[in-house]
Protein backbone atom coordinates (compact mmCIF):
# COMPACT_ATOMS: atom_id res chain seq x y z
CA UNK A 1 0.00 0.00 0.00
CA UNK A 2 1.54 3.57 -0.85
CA UNK A 3 1.33 6.21 1.12
CA UNK A 4 0.98 10.22 0.36
CA UNK A 5 1.54 13.53 2.18
CA UNK A 6 -0.77 16.02 2.80
CA UNK A 7 0.72 18.32 0.77
CA UNK A 8 1.45 15.58 -2.24
CA UNK A 9 -2.62 14.74 -1.64
CA UNK A 10 -3.57 18.42 -2.08
CA UNK A 11 -1.14 18.86 -5.60
CA UNK A 12 -3.04 15.85 -6.83
CA UNK A 13 -6.26 17.33 -6.33
CA UNK A 14 -5.40 20.25 -7.82
CA UNK A 15 -6.76 21.98 -4.55
CA UNK A 16 -5.15 24.21 -2.31
CA UNK A 17 -3.16 22.72 0.88
CA UNK A 18 -5.31 24.47 3.35
CA UNK A 19 -8.60 23.64 1.67
CA UNK A 20 -7.34 19.97 1.70
CA UNK A 21 -6.67 20.59 5.94
CA UNK A 22 -10.24 21.98 5.93
CA UNK A 23 -11.70 18.70 4.33
CA UNK A 24 -9.93 16.61 6.83
CA UNK A 25 -10.98 18.58 9.81
CA UNK A 26 -14.69 18.66 8.47
CA UNK A 27 -14.96 14.85 8.01
CA UNK A 28 -13.09 14.35 11.76
CA UNK A 29 -9.38 13.16 11.23
CA UNK A 30 -7.35 13.70 13.84
CA UNK A 31 -5.52 16.99 14.33
CA UNK A 32 -2.06 15.64 14.00
CA UNK A 33 -2.93 13.77 10.71
CA UNK A 34 -3.76 17.81 9.64
CA UNK A 35 -0.27 18.94 8.36
CA UNK A 36 1.58 19.38 5.12
CA UNK A 37 3.77 16.16 6.10
CA UNK A 38 1.72 13.75 7.61
CA UNK A 39 1.30 10.56 5.66
CA UNK A 40 -1.58 9.47 4.60
CA UNK A 41 -1.98 5.81 3.83
CA UNK A 42 -4.32 4.73 0.52
CA UNK A 43 -7.58 4.54 2.17
CA UNK A 44 -7.45 7.80 3.49
CA UNK A 45 -6.65 9.23 0.66
CA UNK A 46 -8.86 7.66 -1.41
CA UNK A 47 -12.04 8.69 1.08
CA UNK A 48 -10.45 11.99 0.91
CA UNK A 49 -10.80 11.87 -3.22
CA UNK A 50 -14.22 10.96 -3.04
CA UNK A 51 -15.18 13.98 -0.44
CA UNK A 52 -13.82 16.32 -3.18
CA UNK A 53 -15.82 14.31 -5.95
CA UNK A 54 -12.72 12.70 -7.70
CA UNK A 55 -13.38 9.33 -7.13
CA UNK A 56 -9.52 8.24 -7.66
CA UNK A 57 -7.92 5.27 -5.78
CA UNK A 58 -4.46 7.70 -4.98
CA UNK A 59 -2.37 4.98 -5.74
CA UNK A 60 0.76 5.90 -7.83
CA UNK A 61 -0.07 3.36 -10.52
CA UNK A 62 -4.16 4.22 -10.79
CA UNK A 63 -3.69 8.34 -10.56
CA UNK A 64 -6.77 9.93 -12.75
CA UNK A 65 -8.48 7.03 -13.40
CA UNK A 66 -12.35 7.51 -12.59
CA UNK A 67 -14.03 5.01 -10.95
CA UNK A 68 -18.20 4.07 -10.32
CA UNK A 69 -19.31 6.05 -7.21
CA UNK A 70 -20.22 4.22 -4.09
CA UNK A 71 -24.13 3.27 -4.72
CA UNK A 72 -26.02 5.23 -1.60
CA UNK A 73 -29.21 4.54 -0.27
CA UNK A 74 -31.10 3.18 -3.08
CA UNK A 75 -34.51 3.18 -0.98
CA UNK A 76 -34.26 6.99 -1.60
CA UNK A 77 -33.95 6.36 -5.24
CA UNK A 78 -36.81 6.80 -7.96
CA UNK A 79 -38.07 3.43 -9.85
CA UNK A 80 -36.23 2.56 -12.92
CA UNK A 81 -37.16 0.82 -16.12
CA UNK A 82 -36.25 -3.01 -15.89
CA UNK A 83 -33.49 -4.08 -17.92
CA UNK A 84 -35.33 -7.67 -19.71
CA UNK A 85 -32.82 -9.96 -21.35
CA UNK A 86 -34.20 -11.97 -24.11
CA UNK A 87 -31.83 -15.37 -24.73
CA UNK A 88 -32.33 -18.61 -26.38
CA UNK A 89 -30.44 -20.98 -28.96
CA UNK A 90 -30.31 -19.28 -32.55
CA UNK A 91 -33.75 -19.32 -34.54
CA UNK A 92 -35.77 -20.54 -31.46
CA UNK A 93 -38.07 -17.03 -31.83
CA UNK A 94 -36.56 -14.48 -29.47
CA UNK A 95 -37.03 -11.72 -32.15
CA UNK A 96 -40.36 -12.77 -33.36
CA UNK A 97 -41.43 -12.67 -30.09
CA UNK A 98 -40.25 -8.93 -29.07
CA UNK A 99 -41.65 -7.96 -32.60
CA UNK A 100 -45.28 -9.22 -31.68
CA UNK A 101 -45.21 -7.46 -28.26
CA UNK A 102 -43.44 -4.27 -29.38
CA UNK A 103 -45.79 -4.76 -32.88
CA UNK A 104 -42.99 -4.03 -34.68
CA UNK A 105 -41.37 -6.36 -37.63
CA UNK A 106 -37.85 -6.45 -37.38
CA UNK A 107 -37.05 -10.27 -37.65
CA UNK A 108 -38.19 -9.82 -41.12
CA UNK A 109 -35.70 -7.11 -42.36
CA UNK A 110 -32.78 -9.58 -40.97
CA UNK A 111 -30.02 -10.58 -43.18
CA UNK A 112 -30.69 -14.30 -43.12
CA UNK A 113 -33.06 -14.12 -40.60
CA UNK A 114 -30.21 -14.20 -37.61
CA UNK A 115 -29.78 -11.31 -35.35
CA UNK A 116 -26.02 -10.44 -35.25
CA UNK A 117 -25.75 -7.51 -32.75
CA UNK A 118 -27.74 -6.60 -29.43
CA UNK A 119 -30.82 -4.63 -30.00
CA UNK A 120 -32.33 -2.56 -26.98
CA UNK A 121 -35.55 -1.22 -27.43
CA UNK A 122 -37.56 1.45 -24.46
CA UNK A 123 -41.28 0.25 -24.43
CA UNK A 124 -44.15 1.91 -22.79
CA UNK A 125 -45.64 -0.61 -20.14
CA UNK A 126 -49.21 0.68 -21.39
CA UNK A 127 -48.64 -0.64 -25.13
CA UNK A 128 -47.60 -4.14 -23.68
CA UNK A 129 -50.13 -4.44 -21.26
CA UNK A 130 -53.23 -3.40 -20.88
CA UNK A 131 -55.43 -2.61 -17.04
CA UNK A 132 -55.77 0.61 -14.87
CA UNK A 133 -53.04 -0.12 -12.60
CA UNK A 134 -49.89 0.22 -15.36
CA UNK A 135 -47.91 3.47 -14.24
CA UNK A 136 -48.08 6.36 -16.25
CA UNK A 137 -44.79 6.84 -18.72
CA UNK A 138 -43.56 3.65 -17.30
CA UNK A 139 -41.29 1.69 -19.72
CA UNK A 140 -39.14 -1.92 -19.82
CA UNK A 141 -35.97 -1.77 -21.61
CA UNK A 142 -35.74 -4.81 -23.62
CA UNK A 143 -32.24 -6.12 -25.05
CA UNK A 144 -32.41 -8.71 -28.11
CA UNK A 145 -29.67 -11.06 -28.19
CA UNK A 146 -28.21 -13.41 -31.22
CA UNK A 147 -28.62 -16.95 -30.65
CA UNK A 148 -25.82 -17.73 -33.35
CA UNK A 149 -22.97 -19.88 -31.87
CA UNK A 150 -20.37 -17.36 -32.77
CA UNK A 151 -22.11 -14.70 -30.43
CA UNK A 152 -21.14 -15.68 -27.33
CA UNK A 153 -19.22 -12.19 -25.96
CA UNK A 154 -22.42 -10.38 -27.05
CA UNK A 155 -24.94 -13.08 -25.02
CA UNK A 156 -22.40 -12.64 -21.86
CA UNK A 157 -22.98 -8.80 -21.92
CA UNK A 158 -26.99 -9.38 -22.63
CA UNK A 159 -26.60 -11.09 -19.25
CA UNK A 160 -23.92 -8.88 -18.04
CA UNK A 161 -26.06 -5.60 -17.73
CA UNK A 162 -29.71 -7.32 -16.91
CA UNK A 163 -32.01 -7.88 -14.31
CA UNK A 164 -34.03 -10.72 -16.08
CA UNK A 165 -33.66 -13.18 -18.52
CA UNK A 166 -36.27 -14.21 -20.59
CA UNK A 167 -34.95 -17.84 -22.20
CA UNK A 168 -36.84 -19.05 -24.94
CA UNK A 169 -36.80 -22.17 -25.96
CA UNK A 170 -38.35 -23.47 -29.30
CA UNK A 171 -40.98 -26.34 -28.21
CA UNK A 172 -40.37 -28.04 -31.58
CA UNK A 173 -36.53 -28.14 -30.65
CA UNK A 174 -36.05 -28.19 -26.94
CA UNK A 175 -32.85 -27.72 -24.84
CA UNK A 176 -30.38 -26.68 -27.59
CA UNK A 177 -26.63 -26.04 -27.10
CA UNK A 178 -26.91 -21.61 -26.96
CA UNK A 179 -30.03 -23.03 -24.35
CA UNK A 180 -27.52 -24.30 -22.11
CA UNK A 181 -24.55 -21.69 -22.65
CA UNK A 182 -27.64 -19.35 -21.26
CA UNK A 183 -28.55 -21.49 -18.53
CA UNK A 184 -24.65 -21.32 -17.43
CA UNK A 185 -24.63 -17.40 -17.54
CA UNK A 186 -27.94 -17.58 -15.32
CA UNK A 187 -26.51 -19.70 -13.16
CA UNK A 188 -23.29 -17.80 -13.03
CA UNK A 189 -25.13 -14.38 -12.18
CA UNK A 190 -26.67 -15.69 -9.01
CA UNK A 191 -29.52 -13.98 -7.37
CA UNK A 192 -28.34 -10.91 -9.16
CA UNK A 193 -30.24 -11.73 -12.19
CA UNK A 194 -34.22 -13.08 -12.40
CA UNK A 195 -35.11 -16.11 -15.15
CA UNK A 196 -38.42 -16.88 -16.73
CA UNK A 197 -38.33 -19.58 -19.01
CA UNK A 198 -40.41 -18.97 -22.01
CA UNK A 199 -41.86 -22.25 -24.18
CA UNK A 200 -41.95 -20.92 -27.55
CA UNK A 201 -43.81 -21.83 -30.73
CA UNK A 202 -46.79 -23.45 -28.88
CA UNK A 203 -48.63 -23.07 -32.08
CA UNK A 204 -47.04 -25.59 -33.50
CA UNK A 205 -48.89 -29.51 -34.25
CA UNK A 206 -46.88 -32.25 -32.44
CA UNK A 207 -45.02 -30.63 -29.72
CA UNK A 208 -43.76 -32.72 -26.65
CA UNK A 209 -43.39 -30.01 -23.82
CA UNK A 210 -42.74 -32.81 -21.58
CA UNK A 211 -39.88 -33.53 -22.74
CA UNK A 212 -38.54 -29.62 -23.08
CA UNK A 213 -39.38 -29.53 -19.50
CA UNK A 214 -37.25 -32.76 -18.68
CA UNK A 215 -34.31 -31.29 -20.75
CA UNK A 216 -34.52 -28.03 -18.26
CA UNK A 217 -34.49 -30.20 -15.45
CA UNK A 218 -31.31 -31.62 -16.05
CA UNK A 219 -29.56 -28.76 -16.53
CA UNK A 220 -31.15 -27.50 -13.25
CA UNK A 221 -33.99 -25.75 -14.13
CA UNK A 222 -36.98 -26.75 -12.56
CA UNK A 223 -40.04 -25.02 -13.19
CA UNK A 224 -42.60 -23.35 -10.65
CA UNK A 225 -45.42 -25.84 -12.06
CA UNK A 226 -43.87 -29.03 -11.59
CA UNK A 227 -42.62 -27.55 -8.00
CA UNK A 228 -39.31 -25.92 -9.25
CA UNK A 229 -38.53 -22.11 -8.19
CA UNK A 230 -38.43 -20.77 -12.00
CA UNK A 231 -41.29 -19.33 -13.75
CA UNK A 232 -42.42 -20.49 -17.07
CA UNK A 233 -44.77 -18.97 -19.83
CA UNK A 234 -46.30 -20.99 -22.79
CA UNK A 235 -46.01 -18.76 -25.90
CA UNK A 236 -45.87 -17.90 -29.60
CA UNK A 237 -44.17 -14.91 -31.05
CA UNK A 238 -45.74 -16.00 -34.28
CA UNK A 239 -49.68 -15.62 -32.96
CA UNK A 240 -49.36 -13.54 -30.02
CA UNK A 241 -50.72 -16.76 -28.16
CA UNK A 242 -49.48 -16.42 -23.92
CA UNK A 243 -48.02 -13.23 -24.47
CA UNK A 244 -50.33 -11.13 -21.32
CA UNK A 245 -48.87 -13.80 -19.43
CA UNK A 246 -45.16 -13.03 -20.11
CA UNK A 247 -45.87 -9.70 -19.32
CA UNK A 248 -47.60 -10.26 -16.07
CA UNK A 249 -44.73 -12.37 -15.05
CA UNK A 250 -41.97 -10.11 -15.85
CA UNK A 251 -43.94 -7.18 -14.10
CA UNK A 252 -44.09 -9.35 -11.49
CA UNK A 253 -40.60 -9.97 -10.88
CA UNK A 254 -39.72 -6.74 -11.77
CA UNK A 255 -42.05 -5.35 -8.87
CA UNK A 256 -40.63 -7.76 -6.20
CA UNK A 257 -36.88 -6.71 -7.62
CA UNK A 258 -37.89 -3.21 -6.60
CA UNK A 259 -35.43 -1.77 -9.02
CA UNK A 260 -34.53 1.78 -8.21
CA UNK A 261 -30.88 3.92 -9.64
CA UNK A 262 -30.57 7.76 -8.28
CA UNK A 263 -31.18 10.16 -11.03
CA UNK A 264 -29.07 12.69 -9.98
CA UNK A 265 -25.16 13.07 -10.36
CA UNK A 266 -22.74 11.55 -13.07
CA UNK A 267 -23.95 9.08 -15.44
CA UNK A 268 -23.15 5.52 -15.34
CA UNK A 269 -23.71 2.63 -18.14
CA UNK A 270 -22.34 0.35 -20.02
CA UNK A 271 -21.28 0.06 -23.54
CA UNK A 272 -23.78 -2.40 -25.44
CA UNK A 273 -22.77 -1.58 -29.29
CA UNK A 274 -19.95 0.24 -30.76
CA UNK A 275 -19.21 0.75 -34.67
CA UNK A 276 -17.62 2.79 -37.01
CA UNK A 277 -19.94 5.14 -39.32
CA UNK A 278 -18.42 6.63 -42.78
CA UNK A 279 -20.49 9.36 -42.42
CA UNK A 280 -20.98 10.09 -38.51
CA UNK A 281 -17.64 8.13 -36.93
CA UNK A 282 -18.14 6.05 -33.94
CA UNK A 283 -21.48 5.21 -32.91
CA UNK A 284 -22.53 3.24 -29.56
CA UNK A 285 -25.12 2.07 -28.24
CA UNK A 286 -25.02 2.83 -24.48
CA UNK A 287 -27.42 1.86 -21.52
CA UNK A 288 -27.48 4.37 -19.10
CA UNK A 289 -27.76 2.56 -15.15
CA UNK A 290 -27.09 5.38 -13.18
CA UNK A 291 -27.62 9.40 -12.95
CA UNK A 292 -28.17 11.32 -16.04
CA UNK A 293 -26.29 11.48 -19.37
CA UNK A 294 -27.03 14.73 -21.29
CA UNK A 295 -25.69 15.98 -25.03
CA UNK A 296 -22.36 17.72 -24.32
CA UNK A 297 -21.74 15.22 -21.13
CA UNK A 298 -18.03 14.43 -21.15
CA UNK A 299 -18.02 10.48 -20.36
CA UNK A 300 -15.07 7.79 -20.85
CA UNK A 301 -14.98 4.31 -21.62
CA UNK A 302 -12.65 1.80 -21.76
CA UNK A 303 -9.57 3.47 -23.14
CA UNK A 304 -11.61 6.69 -25.09
CA UNK A 305 -13.66 9.13 -24.32
CA UNK A 306 -16.30 11.34 -25.95
CA UNK A 307 -18.41 14.81 -25.37
CA UNK A 308 -21.93 13.62 -26.08
CA UNK A 309 -23.09 15.02 -29.89
CA UNK A 310 -26.04 13.22 -31.31
CA UNK A 311 -27.66 11.45 -28.80
CA UNK A 312 -31.31 9.44 -29.85
CA UNK A 313 -33.55 7.09 -27.48
CA UNK A 314 -34.15 3.61 -29.31
CA UNK A 315 -37.39 4.68 -31.39
CA UNK A 316 -34.68 7.27 -33.22
CA UNK A 317 -35.70 10.44 -31.90
CA UNK A 318 -33.18 13.03 -31.03
CA UNK A 319 -32.91 13.79 -27.24
CA UNK A 320 -30.50 15.78 -24.61
CA UNK A 321 -31.31 13.56 -21.24
CA UNK A 322 -31.26 10.33 -20.81
CA UNK A 323 -32.01 8.42 -17.67
CA UNK A 324 -31.17 5.14 -15.97
CA UNK A 325 -33.16 2.27 -18.38
CA UNK A 326 -32.98 4.30 -21.31
CA UNK A 327 -30.83 2.51 -24.08
CA UNK A 328 -29.25 5.48 -26.67
CA UNK A 329 -26.95 5.73 -29.60
CA UNK A 330 -24.70 8.93 -29.17
CA UNK A 331 -21.34 9.76 -30.85
CA UNK A 332 -18.81 12.18 -29.93
CA UNK A 333 -16.29 9.67 -29.32
CA UNK A 334 -12.47 10.50 -29.61
CA UNK A 335 -11.88 6.60 -30.67
CA UNK A 336 -13.77 3.36 -30.77
CA UNK A 337 -14.66 1.82 -27.24
CA UNK A 338 -15.09 -1.54 -26.89
CA UNK A 339 -18.90 -3.46 -26.40
CA UNK A 340 -18.88 -4.23 -22.62
CA UNK A 341 -16.69 -1.12 -21.69
CA UNK A 342 -18.05 0.43 -18.65
CA UNK A 343 -19.14 4.17 -19.54
CA UNK A 344 -18.89 6.44 -16.79
CA UNK A 345 -19.19 10.43 -16.44
CA UNK A 346 -16.01 12.65 -16.18
CA UNK A 347 -15.95 15.91 -14.33
CA UNK A 348 -14.40 17.76 -17.82
CA UNK A 349 -12.43 17.00 -20.60
CA UNK A 350 -9.05 17.33 -18.54
CA UNK A 351 -9.72 14.56 -16.43
CA UNK A 352 -11.10 12.48 -18.94
CA UNK A 353 -7.93 12.69 -20.98
CA UNK A 354 -5.85 12.13 -17.94
CA UNK A 355 -8.07 9.48 -17.00
CA UNK A 356 -7.38 7.43 -20.47
CA UNK A 357 -3.73 8.53 -20.84
CA UNK A 358 -3.63 6.20 -17.68
CA UNK A 359 -5.67 3.59 -18.50
CA UNK A 360 -3.44 3.50 -21.63
CA UNK A 361 0.01 3.87 -19.75
CA UNK A 362 -1.47 0.38 -17.62
CA UNK A 363 -2.73 -1.47 -20.91
CA UNK A 364 1.50 -1.47 -21.54
CA UNK A 365 2.89 -2.00 -18.44
CA UNK A 366 0.38 -4.88 -18.64
CA UNK A 367 1.52 -5.82 -22.05
CA UNK A 368 5.07 -5.34 -20.74
CA UNK A 369 4.80 -7.40 -17.88
CA UNK A 370 3.62 -10.18 -20.11
CA UNK A 371 6.49 -10.02 -22.40
CA UNK A 372 8.66 -10.24 -19.56
CA UNK A 373 7.30 -13.49 -18.08
CA UNK A 374 7.24 -14.74 -21.50
CA UNK A 375 11.06 -14.09 -21.82
CA UNK A 376 11.27 -15.64 -18.52
CA UNK A 377 9.44 -18.47 -19.31
CA UNK A 378 11.53 -18.97 -22.38
CA UNK A 379 14.68 -18.62 -20.23
CA UNK A 380 13.28 -21.48 -18.02
CA UNK A 381 12.56 -23.70 -21.20
CA UNK A 382 16.45 -23.05 -22.05
CA UNK A 383 17.75 -24.13 -19.56
P1 LIG B 1 -31.53 -15.54 -33.81
O1 LIG B 1 -31.68 -14.15 -33.35
O2 LIG B 1 -30.78 -15.64 -35.09
O3 LIG B 1 -30.96 -16.43 -32.76
O4 LIG B 1 -33.03 -16.10 -34.08
P2 LIG B 1 -34.33 -15.76 -33.24
O5 LIG B 1 -34.34 -16.59 -32.00
O6 LIG B 1 -34.45 -14.30 -33.07
O7 LIG B 1 -35.50 -16.33 -34.16
P3 LIG B 1 -36.45 -15.50 -35.12
O8 LIG B 1 -37.39 -14.66 -34.34
O9 LIG B 1 -35.63 -14.83 -36.16
O10 LIG B 1 -37.32 -16.69 -35.74
C1 LIG B 1 -36.75 -17.79 -36.39
C2 LIG B 1 -37.80 -18.49 -37.22
O11 LIG B 1 -38.80 -19.08 -36.38
C3 LIG B 1 -38.57 -17.56 -38.15
O12 LIG B 1 -38.80 -18.23 -39.35
C4 LIG B 1 -39.87 -17.31 -37.42
O13 LIG B 1 -40.94 -17.01 -38.27
C5 LIG B 1 -40.11 -18.63 -36.71
N1 LIG B 1 -40.87 -18.46 -35.47
C6 LIG B 1 -40.57 -17.61 -34.48
N2 LIG B 1 -41.48 -17.72 -33.49
C7 LIG B 1 -42.37 -18.64 -33.88
C8 LIG B 1 -43.54 -19.20 -33.26
O14 LIG B 1 -43.95 -18.86 -32.16
N3 LIG B 1 -44.19 -20.17 -33.97
C9 LIG B 1 -43.77 -20.61 -35.18
N4 LIG B 1 -44.49 -21.54 -35.78
N5 LIG B 1 -42.67 -20.10 -35.77
C10 LIG B 1 -41.98 -19.14 -35.14
MG1 LIG C 1 -33.13 -12.86 -33.36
Amino acid sequence: PSSITVSQLADKFGVKLIHLIRKMNQVGMPENHRRADYLLNSDEAGNLAIEFDLNPIIDEDKGFDIFPEPEGDLSECPLRPPVVTIMGHVDHGKTTLLDSLRHTSVAAGEAGGITQHIAAFSVPLSSLMKGSDVPKGATITFLDTPGHAAFTGMRARGAMVTDLIVLVVAADDGVMPQTKEVINLVHAAGDSVGLVVAINKCDKPMIDIERVKSNLGTEGILLEEDGGEIPSVRVSGLTGMGLDDLMETLSTLAEVRDLRARKQGKAEGYVLESHVDKGKGTITTVLVTRGTLKSGSIIVAGNTWAKVRQMTDSSGRSIRVATPGMPVTLTGWKDVPTAGDQMLEAPNEDRAKKCVANRLRDDERRAMAVDVQEVNARREEDR
